[in-house]
């Protein structure tokens, strides 16, 4: 079977689920005849993941929010060109766990950066990157926190306060709201079967061209 290439991007808070639901996805996908690449941010390439082990590490504690958002969209941009683009060309489906939404919802509405500012490096970052679908797993912070608590240490980003992470998840709701063509919500306090369920109806009705996506604006 031979699709276009799409890409399907998955955000939400720390423990929100998106790695588990990225790898429930590509299975059914793959079931189905699609071919699927997988890919994460901060990371995805040898330098963007190198990129990752600086924005990560709980050591740098003097990083202003200027370099930081700089640092994702240099990480990003490196991901567009060395991996989105080509496979994206390749008629793949690429689901990425975590992308631009991130910088918005972190950089922007968890440490205040201005969000003009942030919508323009990162528009430079992904340029020519055209139209995509973004699955937003939903939940409060404290749930999402709760459910890594104690299994490996908390990283720099993970490490801040939780108004912070309050934040970040009324920020990606704005989002939500704001470009409702793209970005999908789906509840990620229930069970994992049923937020697999949701998902599925969301990125079928975009494979399928039911749903038109739309661009990073
Ligand atoms: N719907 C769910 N209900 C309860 N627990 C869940 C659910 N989905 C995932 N989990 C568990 O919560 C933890 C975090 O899930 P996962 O790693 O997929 O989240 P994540 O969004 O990728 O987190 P991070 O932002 O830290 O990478 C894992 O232990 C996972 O098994
Ligand atoms: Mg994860």
């Amino acid at each position: 079977m031979r699709h276009a290439g799409k890409l399907i991007t998955f955000e939400g808070p720390d423990g929100a689920g998106k790695t588990t639901q990225i790898q429930l996805t590509a299975q059914v996908l793959e079931e189905s005849g699609y071919s699927v690449v997988r890919t994460r941010e901060p990371g995805g390439t040898r330098l963007s993941e190198a990129i990752r082990q600086l924005l990560l590490d709980p050591c740098y504690k003097e990083m202003s929010g200027v370099t930081e958002a700089l640092l994702y969209a240099g990480a990003r941009a490196q991901l567009v060109s060395e991996v989105l683009l080509p496979a994206l060309a390749a008629g793949n489906v690429v689901l990425c766990d975590r992308f631009v939404d991130s910088s918005l919802a972190y950089q922007g509405y968890g440490r205040g950066l201005d969000l003009e500012m942030l919508r323009v490096i990162n528009t430079f970052a992904l340029h020519k990157l055209g139209t995509f679908c973004t699955v937003l797993l939903d939940l409060p912070p404290e749930e999402g926190l709760g459910r890594s608590a104690g299994v490996a240490e908390r990283d720099r980003l993970e490490q801040e306060n939780l108004s912070f992470h309050r934040r970040v998840r009324d920020g990606y709701l704005i989002l939500a709201r704001d470009y409702p063509g793209r970005i999908k919500v789906v509840n990620a306090s229930a069970d994992p079967r049923l937020v697999q369920e949701q998902i599925q109806e969301y990125v079928m009705a975009y494979l399928t061209g039911r749903d038109q996506g739309g661009a990073f604006e």
